[in-house]
C-alpha cells in the first residue's frame, strides 16, 4: 500500500496522487557538489562569485553582491512557479518535468525559485546557487540533477541615473494604462521584446545596457576576451524584455545563460516597487563541461580520484583541460515491452517515468537510452515500445554478465511499475 507521508531529513512531508520523487533522487540533497573543494563546479562557481565581487563594489571598496549557496532545494508551488508570474498552465509545471513532493511542495526546478522570497527580504545585490531538479532524457549531456546560479541586481532612480534629476524609472501614470491594456500574451511562442509598460524606455535601456555589459565581461572573464557572442531574443515568464546569450565555442554557438528585466509584478509584490532590475541564470554544469572539455555529465558525480586530482582551486585562473582516464567500452541492450490496453507512450506511459525507473534500478551506469521503435498490435490493440539502454561504467570495464543482471533487474522493475510483458 502506498505511503502516506514522506520522511525528508527528519521532516516528514504529506504525499499525494502528484508525488513522483524517488529514493535515488532525494539522496542528492545535501550533497552539495558546487561547494566541494577542487571539484570543477565549485571553481567555475568561485569565479562567478569573484567576477561579481570585483564588478560591484560600495564606496568603501567592499562587495555588492551577497552569495547564497546551501537554501533548501524544497520548495513551493508559489516559489517555484506562481512567485514568477507562470501562468497555471504553463507546460513546464508538469510532474513529467518536475519532481513533486506533493501538489505543493516540489524540488527546485530553477534557483531562480528563491527571487522573490530574498527580495522580500530587502536584498538588492545577490547570487543564488545551488543543485536543481528536472525530470528529462538520459543522455552524456542531461542528468536529474545539476546545478545553477542566479542573479539578481536591483537599483533606484539615483543609482541609475546619477545626477540626471528628471529622468525617471517610472511613466507617470503607468497604473491607469496597464488596467486598460490587453493582458499581455504570455506564450512562448510570442516573444515580445516590448519595454513592460510601467518602465520609461531610457530606465530600460540603460539598465540592459548595464546588464549586457557586465554579463559579455563574464562570458569574456571564463572563455578569454577573443570570445565571438551573440544575443538572442527569448522569453521568461519572470522578465521582459528577455534574452539568451549564446558564444561560438569551437565552431558551434553555444547557449550559455538566461536573462532581462526583472517583471514589475515580483518587484511590486515584495516591497521593491520603487526599482527597476535585471536578472540572469546560467547552469555550471554546461559551462564547466565546456572549459574544462569533461565529455560526460556523470562525471561530476564521480569519486574516483582520477578525476577529481585534475582539478585544483588554488589556481582559479588556470582552468586545465580534463585528460580521460581512459574510455571503458560501451554495451548496449534493448528492451521491448508491450504496455497495458489503452495505454500508451503520452496516454498513461511518459518515457520520463521509465527514465526515471532506470536511474533508481541501474543507477549511473546507464550512459543513453532512447525509444527505437513503436508498435500497436492490430488484433490486441495493445502498444509495444523499444527502448535501447547504452551502458557504460566511467571508472571500470562492466562484464556482459553484469550488464545482463541489471538489464534484467530493469526489465523486472517495468513489469511491477508499468503493468508491462516482456516481450
Ligand atoms: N531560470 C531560468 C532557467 O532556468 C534562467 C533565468 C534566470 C533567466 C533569471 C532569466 C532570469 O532557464
Amino acid at each position: 500500500d502506498a505511503k502516506a507521508s514522506l520522511e525528508i531529513d527528519g521532516k516528514i512531508y504529506p504525499t499525494d496522487d502528484w508525488t513522483n520523487v524517488t529514493p535515488k533522487i532525494l539522496s542528492y540533497l545535501g550533497v552539495n557538489k558546487h561547494l566541494q573543494r577542487n571539484h570543477p563546479l565549485s571553481i567555475i562557481r568561485q569565479r562567478i562569485i569573484n567576477y561579481f565581487y570585483a564588478c560591484y563594489r560600495n564606496s568603501r571598496g567592499n562587495p555588492l553582491f551577497s552569495v547564497y549557496d546551501q537554501l533548501s532545494p524544497i520548495v513551493t508551488v508559489e516559489q517555484n512557479f506562481d512567485n514568477l508570474l507562470f501562468p497555471a498552465d504553463h507546460v513546464s509545471r508538469n510532474k513529467s518535468d518536475c519532481y513533486y513532493i506533493n501538489q505543493n511542495q516540489l524540488l527546485r526546478a530553477h534557483t531562480t525559485a528563491h527571487q522573490a522570497d530574498l527580495i522580500a527580504c530587502g536584498l538588492d545585490n545577490f547570487l543564488v546557487t545551488g543543485e536543481v531538479y528536472r525530470r528529462d532524457e538520459i543522455d552524456c549531456t542531461h542528468y536529474p540533477v545539476f546545478h545553477q546560479l542566479d542573479a539578481v541586481r536591483l537599483v533606484t532612480k539615483d543609482t541609475l541615473f546619477g545626477r540626471n534629476l528628471d529622468l525617471e524609472i517610472f511613466e507617470n501614470d503607468w497604473q491607469f494604462k496597464v488596467k486598460d491594456a490587453p493582458k499581455p500574451e504570455t506564450s512562448s511562442k510570442c516573444l515580445d521584446q516590448t519595454k513592460q509598460m510601467c518602465h520609461t524606455l531610457e530606465a530600460v535601456k540603460l539598465m540592459e545596457h548595464e546588464m549586457k555589459g557586465v554579463l559579455v565581461g563574464l562570458a569574456q572573464d571564463l572563455f578569454g576576451s577573443q570570445l565571438e557572442y551573440r544575443w538572442v531574443d527569448t522569453y521568461f515568464p519572470f522578465t521582459q524584455p528577455s534574452w539568451e546569450l549564446e558564444v561560438l565555442y569551437n565552431g558551434k554557438w553555444l547557449e550559455v545563460l538566461g536573462c532581462g528585466i526583472m517583471r514589475h509584478e515580483i518587484l511590486q509584490r515584495s516591497g521593491a516597487h520603487n526599482n527597476i532590475g535585471y536578472a540572469f541564470g546560467l547552469g555550471l554544469e554546461r559551462l564547466a563541461m565546456v572549459l574544462f572539455d569533461i565529455p560526460d555529465i556523470r562525471l561530476f558525480w564521480s569519486n574516483d580520484s582520477g578525476f577529481l586530482k585534475q582539478f585544483n582551486e588554488d589556481n582559479l585562473h588556470k582552468l586545465p583541460k580534463y585528460k580521460p582516464i581512459s574510455v571503458y567500452p560501451q554495451c548496449s541492450n534493448d528492451l521491448s515491452f508491450w504496455l497495458p490496453l489503452g495505454v500508451d507512450v503520452d496516454a498513461g506511459f511518459a518515457c520520463n517515468d521509465f527514465y526515471d525507473l532506470v536511474r533508481s534500478v541501474a543507477g549511473d551506469v546507464v550512459e543513453q537510452i532512447s525509444l527505437v521503435d513503436r508498435f500497436k498490435n492490430r488484433k490486441t490493440n495493445k502498444s509495444s515500445v523499444c527502448f535501447r539502454i547504452v551502458y557504460r561504467h566511467m571508472e571500470r570495464t562492466l562484464t556482459q554478465a553484469e550488464v545482463n543482471e541489471i538489464h534484467k533487474s530493469i526489465a523486472d522493475a517495468c513489469v511491477e511499475t508499468f503493468k508491462a510483458e516482456i516481450r
